[in-house]
């Protein structure tokens, strides 16, 4: 699909941010490890968690209802329930189910193949795969000696002993699968990251009774020996990574204005705020009850505000992932350079994020230049239109959207598609918010 988008003269919304996407995963896979239905409210409306949510029912358990807006029940299986499903777990385009799933069979006693779309077959693996196999599991991906790509193949393994992780590099996902694994482990599993990542696993579990606690940075698990302790209802706050968008769109188009509520505040994702209060930007937070353990808030953004260059350091980089591409559009408009390093992780998401951010703005007149580990981009740019490529990635189809909500001429963007992956509806809403400025 090819959605055209022509310069914004205004901008309106009041919307309700999908429910968080890393939250709506992990509430699958742990309300797997109870017994008790626990109905998941505002679970995300997207692509990848429907993976997650087929994956756990071929493993046996029982999850009804849509999801969204409809409610939906999971009623786990317990730590030793999962069956071997019947045949490949297709875990579409989620990085964050392969390797949160592949923590959860390690020490499940079944065997599975865990499979994906060209992209996610694209991605590392090894670096969940060895960490497991040095606890025990027995799983192993297809490649050469450089790294392992899915297909991944599991067996039963008799036992998985608890051992001291260090990260090489800072990793929600990853952290996740040891964790999990760790719950199924004799002894402790411990996991240190060189900077903080998402916290939700960690918080989660600890708050459904599991044996996981955090000291100095550290995670610290046990052998899960109960089912978990679910709540009845569990009520997914907004996803901040979708919220960004409407945060940059808000901020770039003169005269917008632009108020997304619901929107999880967790300390682990807002980087992405700090990053735009330094720019200069006024985002104003309402705080709102919270949801699922997480700070929630109401944000307010006002159009037209100047902004200027900022420098993004390595250390930031994990609470802010997912919104470097947004992140750099804003950058384009603001006024001096913006230099980001330490983010050479964005090489192995859905797409190479930075050599797609940078083709893409480059087409479009922004001055940036690639480096191995960021980019940087020296602004104001006067945009004008380009064809954009989406590249099967979600985040770089909605980002071009909104550069060219500010671009001269008719930008197209193809594979506007793929923002079903995190957002379906995120065109329609900004085709109904802008009065038009988007089609197709
Ligand atoms: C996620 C972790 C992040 C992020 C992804 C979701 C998660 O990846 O990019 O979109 O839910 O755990 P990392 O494993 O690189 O932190």
């Amino acid at each position: 699909m090819r959605v055209r988008v022509r310069r914004a003269s205004r901008l309106e919304a009041d919307v309700l941010a999908p429910g968080d996407k890393s939250i709506s995963h992990r509430a699958l896979l742990f309300g797997a490890l109870g017994t008790a239905p626990m109905e998941v409210r505002n679970l995300a409306p997207g692509a990848d968690v429907r993976s997650t949510a087929a994956c756990l029912r071929a493993l046996g358990v029982s999850i009804t209802g849509a999801g969204g807006a409809a409610p939906l029940v999971v009623r786990g299986v317990g730590p030793a329930g999962f069956l071997s499903p019947a045949g490949p777990l297709d875990c579409g385009n989620s990085g964050t189910t392969m390797r949160l799933l592949l923590g959860l069979v390690a020490g499940a006693r079944v065997s599975c193949t865990l499979d994906g779309d060209a992209s996610l077959r694209r991605r590392p693996m090894r670096r969940v795969l060895s960490p497991l196999r040095a606890m025990g599991a027995r799983m192993e991906g297809q490649g050469g000696p450089e790294d392992e790509r899915a297909p991944l193949h599991v067996e039963p393994a008799p036992t998985l002993t608890g051992m001291a992780h260090r990260l090489p590099i800072a990793s929600a996902q990853v952290k996740s699968a040891l964790v999990l694994a760790g719950l199924a482990a004799d002894g402790e599993t411990r996991v240190r990251e060189p900077e903080p990542s998402r916290d939700h696993t960690e918080r989660m579990l600890a708050a459904w009774g599991a044996p996981v606690r955090v000291e100095q940075g550290e995670v610290v698990v046990t052998r899960l020996l109960q089912p978990l302790v679910l709540p009845t209802v569990l009520e997914v706050p907004g996803d901040p990574s979708s919220a960004a968008f409407w945060v940059g769109a808000g901020l770039l188009v003169p005269g917008a204005s632009v108020v997304v509520r619901g929107v999880d505040v967790n300390p682990t994702r807002t980087g992405f705020l700090s990053v735009l209060e330094r720019m200069g930007a006024h985002v104003e937070l309402e705080p709102e009850p919270s949801r699922a353990g997480d700070p929630v808030a109401t944000l307010r953004i006002r159009g037209g505000q100047p902004l200027r260059g900022t420098e993004i350091l390595p250390a930031e980089v994990p609470s802010l992932l997912d919104e470097v591409p947004l992140l750099a559009v804003v950058a384009s408009q603001a006024s001096g350079v913006t230099r980001l390093t330490g983010a050479r992780e964005l090489r192995v998401k859905e797409s190479d994020r930075l050599r797609q951010l940078v083709l893409g703005l480059r087409a479009m007149g922004a001055d940036i230049d690639e480096l191995e580990d960021g980019f940087v981009l020296r602004g104001p740019a006067r945009l004008h239109a380009a064809e954009i490529d989406a590249a099967h990635d979600h985040r770089i189809a909605m980002c071009f959207a909104i550069a060219g909500l500010v671009a001269d001429g008719e930008t197209e963007v193809e594979g506007a598609e793929w923002a079903d992956i995190s957002y379906p509806g995120f065109f329609a809403a900004l085709r109904a918010a802008s009065g038009g400025a988007i089609d197709g």
